[in-house]
């Protein structure tokens, strides 16, 4: 490992990077790699690079495990005039994280994380979850051999059990308050020696960077005036500004995008704690929304994504499960299919911009978090259509009703 420590976000006191640790032992907020202030990113074919190997100069590791990797990472941003149009903006891409291995952005964080598990020679690794970390740690535990943890929340459908149940981790459903067994998980990670590479683990928050890596060589090193994405612990928010931030810091960028966190009105306290002008957030009491992947609702970076959008000039916003549901259709559209949870920073455009919070001449990028196959319960709130007809009626039918 290159010589680097964790820093606590808040208070700055420092930790070692060759043993666990996922909070400050004073203030209780949570720690980050040291910022890298000079690398490049690697010449040479991506199409044969996995994301440690491209942007390696930007992760602490001097050696990789390159049997781990997946395929993460790499995933397309995809531009549409119409949906600019649509909401009133100059630009506008979608980042769609639906093309990982596991069908969502957290593949990056585990690739990376797993590295530093297998570094300190960890066996068993862990992590709390109700829809995406869990398939992404699961799939990665079985791929590396390691002792896999899985906790999931007790009423969990099984819609979401059996995508995590096929890579044969240890599956345990846990009765007792979700937002408390983040906390849980690190006190019996220490008693049993399993690394829990939770929401915002902060080798998990430097997978994300990859995406702002990823956007800027997309767009050709111009950024875009906003990067909007939606949040939960507030891991993936954290790392996309901390990627954004390191590339500025290396001189590969001039400017660092405004950053959106975007949340759903039924568990929104980020958003909630930003317009009240308020720098800690509160515990949501009874979250309510479809987009489950977003709602938790004591984010242990909430804090933090506070901080950060402090000295970002960004903003954060809430929209309501109208308005989510409206984007994901809209999205669909333009053939994006997106979960809930990933259709609500476009929401959060529309609404920002009718509310003249941002502009006619702005270019943004929503990141799309996850594929819209892992909740499939939301297909029932869309006016789904089809036809049926026989074999030998198909020509007529065709012509006579289009
Ligand atoms: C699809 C999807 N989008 C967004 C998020 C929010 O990311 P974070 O919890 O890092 O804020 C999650 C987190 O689980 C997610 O699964
Ligand atoms: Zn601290």
């Amino acid at each position: 490992m290159k010589k680097i420590m964790f820093r606590c976000c808040k208070c700055g006191k420092t930790f070692r990077i060759d043993e666990v640790h996922y909070r400050c032992d004073e203030c209780d907020e949570p720690l980050e790699l040291e910022h890298v202030k000079e690398g490049k990113i690697k010449d040479g074919n991506s199409l044969k690079q996995n994301i440690l190997q491209r942007y390696s100069d930007f992760f602490p590791f001097l050696s990789i495990d390159e049997e781990v990797s997946l395929g993460e990472g790499f995933t397309g941003l995809v531009e549409s005039k119409s949906l600019a149009k649509e909401a009133g903006v100059e630009k506008l891409y979608f980042k769609n994280e639906s093309q990982n291995p596991t069908w969502s952005f957290k593949d990056r964080g585990t690739y990376v994380g797993i590295q530093h598990v297998l570094k300190l020679g960890y066996k068993r690794i862990g992590t709390v979850s109700t829809g995406n970390m869990a398939p992404s740690v699961a799939a990665y535990g079985s791929k590396t051999k390691l002792e896999t943890f899985i906790l999931v929340n007790n009423n969990i459908p099984d819609e979401k059990m059996n995508p995590i149940g096929i890579y044969g981790p240890n599956l345990i459903k846990v009765d007792g308050d979700y937002g408390k067994m983040y906390y849980e998980s690190l006190k019996i990670g220490k008693e049993n020696d399993i690394y829990f590479l939770n929401s915002d683990s902060p080798f998990r928050v430097e997978g994300s960077k990859t995406i702002s890596f990823e956007i800027c060589e997309q767009l050709d090193f111009e950024m875009p005036d906003y990067v909007v994405i939606p949040t939960s612990a507030g891991g993936n928010i954290r790392g996309i500004e901390k990627g954004f931030s390191e590339f500025r810091a290396c001189g590969l960028i001039d400017k660092i995008p405004k950053i959106i966190a975007a949340q759903a009105r039924g568990c929104s306290p980020i958003a909630d704690a930003y317009e009240a002008g308020e720098m800690e957030i509160e515990r949501v009491a009874n979250p309510k929304t479809i987009a489950h992947a977003i709602e938790n609702p004591y984010p242990p970076s909430g804090n933090q994504t506070l901080r950060m959008l402090e000295y970002n000039g960004g903003m954060a916003v809430s929209v309501t499960e109208e308005e989510l549901l409206e984007a994901q259709g809209l999205m669909a559209k333009i053939g994006l299919f997106g979960q809930p949870a990933s259709a609500v920073p476009f929401a959060a455009v529309r609404k920002l911009k009718n509310a003249g919070r941002i502009s006619s001449e702005d270019s943004i990028v929503c990141i799309l978090t996850g594929s819209g196959l892992k909740y499939t319960a939301a297909f029932a709130k869309h006016d789904l259509k089809s036809e049926k007809c026989s074999l030998e009626d198909l020509s007529g039918f065709i012509s006579k009703n289009y």
